[in-house]
């Protein structure tokens, strides 16, 4: 949420600095600014809505200087106008931030009081008017630096511009992700390792209360009582290149065609194509010992956890507590500290999936990470990371991470279930052998099932509310369906358990209501179908997607049946997820949305 960086350079910076917030745009998009130091003055350009109209603002009024820092904004407090786009000037004083500032009304009446005039409606501004009501009262600026971060409550990752010293960034982090890049005779700020990753690839990362005094050629980093720390120097693994879409017109298409290759990719690292067999998963995380399992994320990645939870119950025995992470730290839950916590993030950086997992750390659970940032603050703080090897998702919708983190999911569950004796040998190879064989199909139902989808999604942009369906692992995949399609197209969809149908939802069904029913040829096919013949006794539009065996079982008269390959229970929700996701972005692109940066949303949710 919210993108940053910085530059501490010997060249000009306004373009670098831009170039870095095209890879932070997945973080918000309601409007994004630059400010510089020139000629002892500090001076901004800012725009409100995407980074092109701020490209197209800095072409008409070009912005010189080699010190800068700059910003790509999802609102939290204020509309996302050009008066509330940062950089925040005050007396001298710019800022950027990342978070929430808790306590800024009780600040903003107190500054008010003793005179300050407020410009915009953000909570940021207090930061900048703290800095210089401290510098006013004759404080200098690393005192004023460190009596502001005293002050402010909350969550934040800031970045600070004084204008009597054109050498120097200020930067503090307290809870979003701050990195700063080590480059020849310049250095970097940023959110993240993406971000800088043209510059430099020499990282130091801040933790939680750090504040930090970055030069052309040195930093300084210091605790919250001033004392100096040192943080390691790594090399980041983020990629150099700026991320294309190649041939496809938004980023959602390439990452869904993507697929076969970066499962591929994501099972290599847990099991054995060759003997079929799980690798050993981590020695951090006994699963043969653990009494249960706490699974813990928000948004796709939370529905990815509760088919996981399908899983670990079915193959390991393994019994699963789950929660969207804004509810399970809040539910008191009784975790025992002999137990394990899996928490499943793409970004790595997720305020409420973050909070989850020190919760359970608190309560001495040992701690897993699913997520496909490895140096993200999640994976920092885990016993154990499992990585799912995505690669780069842009699209503000997540799709390959979504399969991988199921893949992921999936080869823990089965080696778990060794670990505890509950699968055997020849069960584990059969399992191991159906997840070998899922980039092949996925290939296949990529190649095969568009010109279909594409009518389909014809019909559905037409519709105002769609109705999902499934059973087992199927009733999560329904609702990351009805998400996908609502995140995307904006119409209205809603993913149910089959069995619930009768329990209230069917009053909805009507001759206008296309009900989206997945349902391969599983254990759970003929309990589904007669949930479809309520359905269609009340005159309500099926779109089957089943596989061939269920097609041919079943005998009804759907409106539409898309009809995939037969596979494998365990690798079902992997491959029925494509036609899922293919639905939401044809609907998508027939509606005309922005698909890969859908209205309100953002890629990495740091503010709870
Ligand atoms: C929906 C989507 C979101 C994320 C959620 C968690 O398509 O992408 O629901 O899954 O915001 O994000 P991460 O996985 O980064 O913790």
């Amino acid at each position: 949420m919210c993108g940053i960086v910085g530059i501490v350079g010997q060249q000009p910076v306004s373009e670098r600095l831009v170039d870095a917030l095209k890879r932070l745009e997945y973080r918000g998009y309601d409007s994004a600014g630059v400010a510089t130091i020139e000629g002892g003055a500090l001076d901004r350009r800012r725009a409100e809505g995407k980074l092109v109209n701020l490209e197209a603002r800095l072409k008409e009024e070009p912005l010189a200087g080699s010190i800068g820092i700059a910003h790509t904004r999802w609102a939290t407090h204020g509309a996302p106008t050009e008066r509330n786009a940062h950089p925040h000037f005050t007396d001298g004083v710019a800022v950027v931030h990342n978070g929430i500032i808790e306590n800024f009304s009780e600040l903003k009446d107190e500054l008010s009081e003793a005179g300050a005039e407020f410009q915009t409606e953000t909570d940021t501004e207090v930061v900048a008017q703290l800095l210089a009501r401290f510098r006013r009262d004759g404080l200098g600026r690393r005192e004023a630096m460190h009596a502001m971060l005293k002050r402010v409550r909350g969550a934040y990752a800031l970045a600070v511009l004084f204008q009597d010293d054109p050498s120097t960034i200020m930067a503090a982090r307290n809870g979003p992700p701050l990195a700063i890049g080590h480059g020849e005779g310049e250095m970097f700020l940023g959110s993240d390792a993406i971000a800088l990753a043209p510059f430099t690839n020499e990282i130091t990362y801040l933790i939680d209360g750090d504040w930090a005094v970055i030069g052309r050629t040195n930093v300084h980093i210091f605790d919250m009582d001033g004392n100096v720390v040192t943080r390691p120097r790594q090399v980041s693994s983020a990629a150099a290149y700026m991320v294309d879409k190649g041939n496809h017109r938004h980023f959602m298409e390439k990452e869904i065609y993507e697929q076969p290759e970066v499962i591929s990719h994501a099972l290599s690292h847990y099991i054995n194509f060759i003997d079929h067999r799980v690798l050993p998963v981590s020695d951090n995380i006994d699963f043969a010992k653990v009494p249960s399992l706490a699974i813990s994320a928000c948004g796709t990645a939370y529905l990815a956890g509760l088919i996981g939870k399908y899983w670990f119950e079915r193959y390991a025995r393994l019994p699963v507590e789950i929660d969207v992470a804004s509810e399970f730290r809040y539910r008191e839950i009784p975790l025992s500290p002999q137990s394990a916590a899996l928490f499943i993030s793409q970004s790595g950086e997720t305020a409420d999936t973050l909070a989850s997992l020190r919760y359970c750390k608190e309560h001495g659970l040992k701690i897993g990470a699913v997520v496909n940032t490895r140096e993200s603050t999640i994976a920092r703080e885990s016993d154990a990371v499992f990585p799912i090897l995505a690669g780069p998702e842009i699209g503000v919708a997540s799709t390959k991470a979504f399969t991988c983190q199921l893949a992921v999911l999936a080869a823990l569950a089965v080696a778990a279930g060794r670990a505890r004796g509950t699968v055997s040998e020849q069960e584990e190879q059969a399992l191991v052998r159906s997840l070998a064989e899922m980039p092949r199909l996925m290939g296949q139902v990529l190649n095969s099932i568009q010109p279909k989808i594409e009518f389909l999604s014809r019909e559905l942009s037409k519709c105002r509310d769609v109705l999902y369906l499934g059973r087992g692992t199927s009733f999560p995949l329904a609702m990351e369906g009805a998400l996908k399609l609502k995140e995307i197209s904006y119409i209205h969809a809603e993913g149910y358990a089959a069995g619930e149908l009768k329990h209230g939802p069917i009053a909805l069904i009507d001759e206008n209501m296309p009900v989206i029913v997945i349902a391969p040829h599983d254990r759970f096919f003929d309990k589904t179908v007669s949930n479809m013949q309520e359905v269609a006794a009340r005159g309500g539009r099926i779109i089957l997607i089943t596989d061939g065996k269920g097609a041919a079982a079943s005998k009804l008269d759907t409106m539409h049946t898309i009809v995939l390959p037969n596979v494998d229970e365990i690798i079902a929700p992997m491959i029925f997820s494509l036609p899922v996701q293919l639905l939401a972005y044809h609907t998508a692109v027939f509606m005309g949305t922005d698909v890969d940066q859908p209205r309100n949303l953002a890629k990495s949710v740091t503010v709870e």
